[in-house]
């Protein structure tokens, strides 16, 4: 995600506050609960004068049994606010953590696909789960401490100036210069912080890169490689987050001594105004406990500057994602089924920020009922050709046509509902076989037995523990490389959609169960519009036309007898693997 330059902190925070509206309920008591916890803090410290005066310096008996009632009192009041608060903010806090990661999901699946070439997944999904958790704790257990402590340091105040101005103001000469180091310490966290956690989520797509390629990285004994990439972020991010323990460590150090020194102030003060009579034992025990209490709640405002910061810059990186440009989907022309006419017109595709062509004046026309083959050397731009019609990329030039319609001009939704892909990359989902053939459908069983017959699967998955039933692992895990595809095209045939791409679909499987999808494919073939990418000669020598790309660009087309027979790159290609098949 391309970070945006750094904004002014309130509007973040009043866009992440707008959040928990929903649960101003909760935020209400808790509100109100904090008022009542500080409250009684304060009204605590001013017993101590009565405490002191009435119970002490010249005891009255009924003090002896009002004042210990009071003291309970007040505390189960306290209890009880406490209470209040704590639940109040939890519960509006984790709602809004919920919320986000909701909507920030949703936002990544509908994001374009030349988003997802830029920014890796291990740092997209520590965006739901990291960045989202930094920010409940500014929105709730740092709003709580804030606001607690500061009520009791104005509750507190308030005490003391009542006690006695002059001592008070001894004391507040002191306070801008504290304040002057919380400000510069929020500032530096929040510029760490964002470098931190951008670490991180490179640190761990380096650690979940180097895991999941073990294998290969055993075999090219590239573990000291690995290892050294890894530390080094590893080091960055130690040295980033010594900076921002160094800075609150001397910052929070800097902050005592400072109410130390105001302390020692108060007492010279106080003593004179004793002298004078003006300041009785009472009021100075008040007093030094009204001190004594700002003084940790100073420490946590302070502290809970970082955790602010902290979440507020997580907050920025979740709404630069929430306000990040969708896929383009203004197409208002419905379409329920199409016949399945694609055409391409003079069709160029460049990758962002790649030098050349990806696919250049790509020109033809596949119709219902045939097959399109695409065949050429790795690299030449076939999966980029079918990618298009999806819309997964936009053409950088030329139009592709639906039925004589260009494709943006329909519905997103309606145009892909009639595309059925396998692609190279097979996806599974972590669920049983019956949910990953039926993906995002709700065919029943016997639908999904025939759909697996017909792919060729249903041999395999009868053998399974509890057939369609069983679990198939984190991204088919327990599956071979042909099984995995079987269930891939099990679930294009269930689809049943006008428009059917296959890219290298059965590249992983033996001669055999090839011929036999081969075959199930046929049958489908018939009604639909097929465009195949594929190395294997029976698929192409069935097709209607072949299509043979280079570097981008359409070099021959004809049927494969047509091809054979002119010579050209389609008869080297082919009379290679040939001589491979026979070795
Ligand atoms: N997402 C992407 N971003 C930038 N460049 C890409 C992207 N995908 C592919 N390319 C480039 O576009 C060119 C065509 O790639 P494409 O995947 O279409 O080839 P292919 O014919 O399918 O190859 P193969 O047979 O190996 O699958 C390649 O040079 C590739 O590097
Ligand atoms: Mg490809």
């Amino acid at each position: 995600m391309s970070r945006t330059p750094r904004q002014p902190v309130w509007p973040i925070y009043r866009r992440l506050l707008g959040y928990t509206a929903r649960y101003r309920v909760f935020l209400g008591a808790a509100l109100l609960g904090m008022l009542v916890e500080a409250g009684a803090g304060a009204t605590f410290i001013w017993l101590m004068e009565p405490l002191t005066n009435r119970g002490f310096v010249q005891p009255e008996p009924q003090m002896a049994v009002l004042l210990p009632l009071a003291i309970i009192g007040l505390f189960v009041l306290r209890s009880l606010a406490t209470f209040v608060t704590d639940y109040g903010m939890a519960r509006t806090g984790r709602s809004v953590v919920r919320d986000l990661r909701e909507e920030v999901l949703s936002k990544y699946l509908r994001l374009p696909s030349s988003q997802f070439d830029t920014e890796a997944t291990p740092v997209m999904v520590s965006r739901l789960n990291f960045d989202t958790e930094q920010v409940t704790q500014a929105s709730s257990e740092a709003l709580k401490t804030l606001i607690t402590d500061s009520l009791t340091i104005v509750y507190l105040l308030g005490l003391m100036l009542y006690m006695s101005v002059k001592v008070t103001l001894a004391m507040l000469l002191i306070t801008p210069l504290i304040g002057l180091i919380v400000w510069y310490v929020g500032k530096r966290y929040r510029r760490i912080s964002g470098g931190i956690q951008d670490g991180m989520g490179r640190m761990a797509a380096s650690a979940e890169q180097s895991l999941s390629a073990q294998q290969d990285v055993k075999i090219h004994g590239a573990q000291e490689l690995e290892i050294s990439r890894y530390s080094g972020l590893a080091n960055r991010i130690l040295g980033l987050n010594m900076k921002v323990e160094s800075t609150r460590a001397a910052a929070s150090g800097l902050v005592q001594l400072l109410a130390a020194l105001a302390l020692s102030l108060i007492v010279a003060v106080a003593t004179r105004e004793a002298l004078a009579g003006r300041l009785n034992a009472g009021q100075f025990i008040s007093l030094m406990t009204a001190m004594m209490g700002i003084i940790p709640s100073l420490r946590r405002v302070t502290s809970v500057q970082t955790a602010v910061s902290r979440g507020v810059a997580a907050a920025e990186r979740l709404f630069s994602i929430l306000d990040a440009e969708e896929e383009v989907d203004d197409g208002t022309r419905p379409l329920q089924r199409a016949r399945g006419e694609l055409a391409f017109e003079h069709v160029s595709l460049r990758y962002r920020d790649q030098p050349g062509f990806a696919l250049d004046d790509v020109s033809f026309v596949a119709t219902p009922g045939t097959v399109t083959a695409i065949v050429g050397r790795s690299g030449s731009g076939k999966t980029s050709l079918v990618r298009l019609v999806p819309r997964f990329y936009e053409p950088s030039a030329g139009r592709i046509l639906l039925d004589g319609v260009p494709l943006d001009e329909y519905r997103m939704s309606d145009l892909r509902r009639q595309i059925a892909l396998v692609g190279q990359k097979v996806m599974l989902f972590d669920d049983t076989v019956a949910a990953n053939i039926a993906y995002g459908s709700d065919a029943d069983h016997a639908a999904i037995r025939a759909a697996a017959e017909a792919a060729n699967a249903w041999e395999f998955i009868e053998r399974l523990p509890q057939g369609l039933d069983t679990p198939i692992g984190e991204n088919g895990a327990l599956l071979s490389g042909g099984q995995r595809q079987r269930l891939a095209i099990a679930r294009a045939i269930l689809r049943d959609a006008p428009i059917l791409i296959l890219d290298e679909a059965t590249a992983a499987l033996d001669n055999e169960s090839e011929r036999l999808v081969q075959d199930a494919l046929q049958r489908l073939m018939p009604e639909r519009t097929t465009l195949v990418i594929a190395h294997r000669l029976s698929t192409i020598e069935h097709a209607d036309q072949v299509l043979v790309l280079d570097q981008g660009r359409i070099v021959e087309r004809g049927t494969h007898a047509e091809l054979l027979a002119a010579g050209g790159l389609y008869a080297h290609l082919h009379s290679a693997q040939f001589r491979e098949r026979q070795a």
